[in-house]
């Protein structure tokens, strides 16, 4: 809810001029609604919600050329309550969401009440990255294993242990002709005190209401990880690159800060 929140805001405060979504409002229940405003209102917000804009738009831009080769099925892992499937205007792609169970039922409820329809191109895929393979999940909901694949990974990294992270990645890297884009965080101590601090805080805000951050990784334990996976190529994207690419006059002071990272992983 809270990254839906934020994609909601980018639309009222900022035209959208990252990340246009035109359902991003709409799929907000009431009390989601009647917060927006102070969150605009508050500036501490302003990074997270930029990035949160800038990675829908990386990672679309990206899925956008995959299809444009010919890829056909695209897999949003962690869906919560992205949007794309209910946008999707590639013809002939089917979509994909992963999530936990209990999640996917409750963006249905959201999707009925808001009286948006499901799309037929859409599958919901309950699978816990923790206790299930992503290849067994899938292959159980239709998805072609032998047919190449986009795969979409927005804010849930830090979320999982690196034994889920790594499955995910050595099933993509299978994949011939695949790709993935994802996010990743660096530990707290590669960020300057005054921006650590705040990081922490919102780690434990997670952590208190049951998602605790357990993986992060350092820019060169993640390029090993992926040499490791045998990726034909990858590139790693920083924030400051993001703002540099798309923020345009949104983007004043947030050229030089570090933040999260973005990874677009091709496979062999
Ligand atoms: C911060 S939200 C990001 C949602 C969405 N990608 C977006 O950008 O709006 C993290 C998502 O990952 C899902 N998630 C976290 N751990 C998971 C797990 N072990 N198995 C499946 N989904 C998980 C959560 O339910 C949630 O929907």
């Amino acid at each position: 809810m809270g990254a839906a929140m934020h994609r909601a805001v980018h639309q009222t405060l900022e035209g959208g001029a990252i990340f246009t979504d035109p359902y991003a409002l709409q799929i907000l229940d009431e009390q989601a609604r009647a917060n927006l405003p102070t969150m605009a209102a508050d500036p501490a917000h302003r990074p997270m919600r930029l990035f949160i804009a800038a990675r829908s738009r990386f990672s679309e831009e990206a899925m956008a050329a995959c299809v444009a080769r010919g890829v056909r099925q695209v897999v949003i892992l962690g869906a919560g309550l992205d949007t794309f499937a209910l946008r999707n205007p590639h013809a002939g792609v089917t979509v994909y969401e992963i999530d936990y169970p209990a999640t996917q039922a409750w963006k249905r409820e959201r999707l009925a009440q808001t009286g948006v329809a499901l799309p037929p191109t859409l599958t919901f895929a309950p699978i816990d990255f923790e206790k299930q393979s992503l290849g067994e999940g899938l292959s159980a909901s239709g998805f072609r294993a032998d047919e190449p694949a986009f795969f979409q990974w927005l804010g849930v990294t830090p979320y999982l242990t690196r034994e889920a992270i790594v499955t995910t990645l050595d099933f993509v890297a299978s994949m011939a002709g695949s790709e993935v884009v994802f996010e990743y965080a660096e530990p707290f101590e590669n960020y300057p005190p005054a921006m650590r601090a705040n990081l922490i805080a919102i780690a434990e805000s997670a952590a208190a209401r049951g998602e605790p951050w357990l993986s992060l990784f350092d820019p060169s334990d993640m390029a090993a990880l992926l040499q490791e996976r045998h990726f034909a190529r990858f590139e790693d994207v920083t924030r400051a690159e993001l703002a540099a690419r798309y923020y345009g006059d949104l983007g004043e002071g947030l050229r030089s800060s570090p933040g999260p990272h973005l990874v677009r992983a091709v496979s062999r």
